[in-house]
């Protein structure tokens, strides 16, 4: 029987464990800020934003929004990046990614206070992550990470791989991948738009993470029997219902379904980890910050 990982059901779990934490830092005086900023007028983005700050409003952590008119000058986002970093009461921000045009997104990035880098975008945290001392993993990969252990994926020694080379998911969570750490140790190949033989790769590997944004792009007869499939994608696509759009993965789930021996759904299995995962990035900020002892799920 193929296992369906449900994403929405550990996510709760490490949400409930967080609010152990959030209640430890509340006897000490703290509660965890998180400034999400949205320079842009998509409305994935603009969903995504608020779906994260609902989410800091359920477990007590202080959401703090601040929306910029997509026209307006880059020197608008700096500046409030500058003043989110010396805000005592914002202990993680969160630039929503891609930005606007007239923004550099290298400058955003480097801006923000690596100690505040809640995404583990900041140069200087993607050197530790690579370098196996992350301060903060980046959400969606370290949420990938946790979906694996509740489905008792073994990594060690399993050949891994990912589809996509993206700053946010692919880079590093294939960093993850090799590490020497229990969650770690896969044999990890690095698949892409100029891979020649995709198939070949991923008809051998125990573990498949489809992150190439490309609607359904794997399909279950590119799968090994009994491959573990993790499916990043949420592609929105047009549809006939009231909305206008469905979302869908990178992976064409009922064949893969048909082949996968643990598969996560979209939506349900990726996407609630990724907020989860901010939620614990940002209690550990503040507990590092605000020089609190606390315990992480
Ligand atoms: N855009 C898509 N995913 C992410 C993410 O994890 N963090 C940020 N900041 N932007 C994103």
């Amino acid at each position: 029987m193929t296992e369906i990982i449900d994403g929405n059901a550990v996510a709760e779990r490490i949400r409930s464990d967080l609010q152990d934490s959030i209640e430890t830092l509340a006897d000490e005086g703290v509660t965890p800020g998180l400034a999400t900023v949205l320079m842009s007028d998509d409305p994935a983005s603009e969903t995504y934003v608020s779906m994260k700050q609902r989410d800091c409003e359920e477990v007590g952590i202080n959401g703090i929004h601040v929306e910029l008119d997509p026209d307006a000058p880059a020197q608008e986002l700096y500046d409030t990046i500058d003043d989110l970093n010396a805000d005592p009461e914002v202990h993680g921000i969160l630039v929503q990614m891609p930005v606007v045009e007239q923004v550099d997104k290298r400058r955003v990035l480097r801006s923000v206070d690596p100690e505040k880098d809640v995404d583990g975008f900041h140069p200087e945290n993607v050197g530790r992550l690579v370098a196996g001392n992350a301060l903060y993993k980046p959400c969606t990969p370290h949420g990938i990470q946790k979906l694996l252990e509740s489905a008792d994926v073994e990594t060690e020694g399993a050949e891994a791989v990912v589809v996509g080379r993206s700053d946010i998911v692919g880079k590093p969570m294939a960093n993850l991948l090799v590490q020497k750490t229990p969650l770690g140790n896969a044999t990890t190949t690095v698949c892409h738009s100029r891979t020649k033989d995709l198939e070949a790769h991923t008809s051998e590997a125990d573990i498949v993470i489809a992150a190439a944004g490309v609607p359904e792009f794997i399909t279950g007869d590119m799968l090994k029997e009994g491959a573990a499939v993790i499916d990043v994608g949420i592609n929105r696509v047009d549809a006939d219902n009231d909305k206008g759009y469905e979302l869908i993965g990178d992976v064409e789930y009922d064949s893969a379904k048909e082949k996968a021996g643990a598969i996560t759904p979209v939506p349900g299995g990726v996407g609630p980890m990724t907020r989860a995962m901010l939620l614990y990035n940002t209690v550990k900020a503040a507990g590092r910050q605000e020089d609190v002892s606390v315990e992480l799920p």
